[in-house]
């Protein structure tokens, strides 16, 4: 199974206060764009890759993954005004890499996932599912709040999960999802659910979180020192 990884990084990182692009913050020293790709890239089971950068900051990006991670099989492409629409521009990019089988699609801000995750999504394409996701059961007790900051409801956490990347899709699935869909969507699973695709979940790992605020920046930095 050939199987090209999307990493959309085009965001701008708000959350995480003033600086440059999320994706070039540095962590221990290496952008976090870098950690990201050769997270991927170490696992020996994608192809190529592309990034969706900043549509201004393409060059800029080109030459961070020209030092980080040199290889003519990582691509940069321009992103769009929000992550679904980065997403599609990888996937136009894909078609230009010859048969490829399957896209994981994965977040550059879920720089440190493990390789255990990457091999537990590629299992499950190469078992037959369609879509596979990454999850973790959900930690908090979750409340439905109205609009006068009133509790209208608990949810009942034993049904919830969070979802992570990377999320493994056929091609022809995730492209089908695109072409079909009228909403946006926080991640790419939910249009292929819209579909009627069955979507199979695995493990996920704490180590996997997505780096959105300051606090995070700190985890990422004792997390690689431990590693
Ligand atoms: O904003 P959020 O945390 O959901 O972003 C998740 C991922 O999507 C990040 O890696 C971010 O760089 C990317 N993104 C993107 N294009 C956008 C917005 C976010 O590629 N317009």
């Amino acid at each position: 199974m050939r199987i090209a990884a999307i990493v959309p990084a085009a965001g701008l990182g708000v959350r995480l206060g003033p600086g440059t692009a999320k994706a070039l913050r540095d962590v221990a020293g290496t952008p976090l764009l870098v950690h990201a790709v050769r997270g991927l890239w170490s696992t020996s089971l994608v192809e190529a890759v592309v990034v969706a950068a900043p549509p201004q900051r393409t060059g800029e990006f080109e030459d961070v993954l020209a030092r980080g991670v040199p290889d003519a099989r990582v691509h940069v492409v321009g992103g769009g005004v929000t992550r679904q629409r980065s997403v599609a521009a990888g996937l136009e990019a894909v078609d230009s890499l010859g048969p490829v089988d399957a896209v994981l699609v994965h977040d550059a801000a879920r720089a440190f996932v493990p390789v255990a995750v990457v091999e537990r999504v590629v299992a499950g394409l190469r078992a037959g599912s369609a879509a596979v996701v990454p999850v973790l059961p959900v930690a908090d007790t979750i409340k439905r709040v109205a609009d006068e900051d009133v509790v209208t409801g608990t949810v009942d956490r034993s049904t919830l999960y969070a979802v992570q990347t990377p999320q493994g899709f056929r091609l022809d699935v995730l492209r089908c999802a695109y072409a079909e869909t009228a909403v946006e969507a926080t991640d790419d699973s939910a249009l292929v659910e819209a579909l009627g695709v069955p979507v199979t979940v695995v493990e996920g790992s704490e180590e996997a979180f997505k780096v959105t605020r300051p606090l995070d920046l700190l985890l990422a930095e004792a997390l690689l020192e431990r590693r």
